[in-house]
């Protein structure tokens, strides 16, 4: 097995697929998708468009969907939800579809949505990516951070160094193995740093500033949490993500 990481879509290869490929949002969207999934929601379904996702979810039973928007951190106007994975409580989403759209998060999705295996990660399911992981055996692994807008994130550079940790810890293979790009080393120096205060690295963050300023304090705790969540997010048709049996 390879692992590389990628920090931004923007710097993700576009010639050629890996056989998994997981994409990283730790704030806030894989951590709010992972949430939903775990509250019991049918599935999430990502869009990059917010008018495509009004006019795909317009034919969802109104019972059956929630519309999540998020741009710049904020809630969209005219959607039920934002982006806090702390909102997603089971008695709100269970048996719905969650449809949502957020300013990074999704792009890192649709750019690796021909993978042939594409899961999500964040620090609070970990755990379960990497026992997938490590069950399935793929050749090729990528970890796509999201980023803020091409430029590079904090935590989700962390966070593939978490899920990457994990993986050389649980493998006996040596890491000039594993590895397959710098920047996969890069992400487990950044992670064995921070593992003990990631709350911390959030704060620092510059996401985590912009969603310090708009008062998610919350959410920087509940996303700085690992291995908290036993669901994994995996995609079933391009753009759809279900909870992995
Ligand atoms: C994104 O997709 O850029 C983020 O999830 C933004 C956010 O914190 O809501």
């Amino acid at each position: 097995m390879k692992l590389f990481v990628y920090h931004t879509p923007e710097l993700t290869p576009t010639d050629k697929m890996p056989d998994c490929a997981i994409a990283v949002d730790v704030l806030r969207a894989t951590s709010t998708m992972a949430t939903v999934l775990a509250s019991g929601g049918e599935a999430v379904q990502v869009f990059s468009d917010l008018d495509k996702l009004m006019e795909v979810s317009e034919k969802w039973p109104p019972d059956k969907r929630l519309r999540a928007g998020e741009r710049g951190g904020g809630k969209v106007p005219g959607f039920e939800l934002g982006n806090s994975p702390l909102d997603c409580t089971p008695d709100l989403v269970q048996g719905r579809r969650l449809f949502i759209s957020t300013t990074n998060g999704t792009r890192a999705l649709q750019c690796i949505q021909d993978a042939p295996i594409v899961l999500t990660g964040a620090f609070i399911n970990r755990a379960s990516v990497v026992k997938f992981i490590l069950e399935k055996q793929p050749e090729t692994v990528w970890i796509v951070g999201s980023g803020w807008e091409g430029s590079y994130s904090l935590e989700d550079t962390a966070c593939a160094g978490a899920i990457a940790h994990s993986i050389v810890q649980q493998t006996s293979l040596p890491l000039e193995q594993l590895a397959g790009n710098d920047e996969l080393i890069g992400a487990l120096a950044l992670y064995s740093q921070w593992q003990d205060n990631l709350l911390g690295l959030l704060h620092l963050a510059s996401h985590g500033q912009r969603l310090l300023r708009l008062e998610c304090h919350e959410d920087l705790k509940y996303c700085s949490q690992t291995d908290i969540l036993d669901v994994l997010p995996i995609q079933g048709e391009p753009g759809v993500l279900k909870k992995h049996k």
